[in-house]
């Protein structure tokens, strides 16, 4: 039997077991940092597979390895998140989330699952395979500063530097079966952005003895746009979104103070730097020049997403190889953000998109929606594809 046939054959008869880990993650999420008993889970998961080597990081994080026949040749880190949200699940199925608030909304339980089962099936093989592969069970994806800091901290890419990474995440756009990849420009980096325009609060009909913040924030917020669609350069996608803003005045009354909050995006590192800026001095100064003050907060995010476009096109044809060239696609850009990005500041790295939805069984929703599912025949597919796709690389020239 090829390897190709021996890693199906496993990912196929160990699919009820992953299966069955989804299902107990799914029923048993937890928030961002607070991984306790999810990263206890994966340990012995991981254990009952037989593998043991096991280094415990970024308070609840795991890193794993299994050395296959020719250790130091090379290494490859395969990477899931664990943290869920801050979402009641509204969906009336057997493994519904028992932590009232919390559910797996963004797919982590799928994540974390399907990555035990990639390390089970590897752990099967690893007579057949040169190289070590590195298990990375990442906290606080969902949470600035994102857990993949962290575990880079730690050191999940130390000792040795993996040659590259890869990373997984379900897709509500794609069908089950499918499997998208973007070479390069991918996710955007997502800073949040703070504005606190202090004025002189009185009465709405005597704004000669008032500095009115009201006025001054709807400036600000008019003249930022003017950075997106005159400074920013056209051919890179960039977003500047204000979605919230409190002005406790009245019909008669101007308030003393305006709080605005807003995002900022962006795929490219430097514009990000200098739009970050623009932004500052613009709210500063326009606030200053109209006789107020506008104090600027901004609570840097994630960065940009790079998927190395080499190694974007190798895993693509490992893909092809895999589950069809019918069932690979193209995947466009998205404005979203994804802490994976991290890693891709250090290593080469790729993010792609395993297919979940299946409208014939009603499985349509969106990700970080109380409804949010995946059909579960993914899990027939994702594990077995990520072996796969790390072995062709470690064998790689
Ligand atoms: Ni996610």
């Amino acid at each position: 039997m090829s390897l190709l046939e021996r890693i199906k054959t496993l990912s196929a008869t160990n699919s009820r077991d992953t299966i069955d880990v989804r299902r107990h993650l799914h029923a048993n999420p937890e928030l961002s940092y607070q991984e306790v008993n999810t990263v206890a889970y994966v340990a012995e998961v991981l254990k009952a597979s037989g593998i043991t080597s096991l280094m415990p990081m970024a308070t609840t994080g795991l890193v794993a390895e299994i050395q296959g026949r020719n250790p130091s040749r090379r290494t490859i880190a395969l990477r899931a998140d664990m943290d869920a949200l801050p979402i009641t699940e509204a969906n009336d199925v057997p493994y519904k989330s028992k932590n009232i608030g919390v559910m797996h909304a963004c797919g982590h339980d799928v994540h974390t699952s399907s990555l035990l089962g990639t390390a089970r099936i590897l752990n099967q093989i690893r007579d057949s395979f040169d190289g070590t592969v590195r298990l990375i069970f990442q906290p606080g994806e969902e949470k600035n500063p994102g857990g993949a800091s962290y575990m880079i901290r730690d050191g999940a890419l130390q000792n040795p530097v993996p040659s590259s990474i890869l990373g997984q995440h379900v897709f509500p756009l794609l069908p089950v079966g499918k499997i998208g990849f973007r070479e390069g420009m991918y996710m955007a980096s997502a800073d949040e952005i703070y504005l606190k325009v202090i004025g002189k609060g009185g009465h709405g009909a005597a704004p000669d003895l008032c500095i009115d913040p009201i006025v001054i924030t709807s400036h600000i917020i008019v003249a930022m746009q003017q950075i997106i669609s005159r400074n920013a350069n056209p051919r890179q996608p960039t977003v500047l979104t204000f979605g919230n803003i409190i002005g406790h005045g009245a019909t008669n009354i101007i308030p003393n103070e305006v709080n605005v909050a807003g995002t900022f995006r962006a795929m490219n590192e430097e514009w990000r730097e200098s739009a970050l800026i623009k932004i500052k001095k613009l709210a500063e100064g326009i606030a200053e020049a109209m006789g107020g003050r506008c104090e600027v907060d901004i609570s840097r995010g994630y960065p940009y997403l790079e998927n190395n476009p080499t190694l974007t096109r190798r895993i693509k044809s490992h893909a092809e190889a895999y589950v069809g060239k019918e069932n690979v696609v193209d995947i466009d850009i998205s404005l979203g953000a994804e802490d994976f990005s991290y890693y891709s500041q250090v290593v080469p790295a790729s993010f792609y998109r395993l297919g979940t939805s299946n409208a014939s069984k009603g499985i349509t929703s969106y990700v970080h929606t109380p409804t949010f599912d995946i059909d579960e025949d993914a899990l027939a597919i994702g594990p077995g594809l990520m072996a796969w796709m790390a072995v062709q690389e470690l064998s790689a020239s």
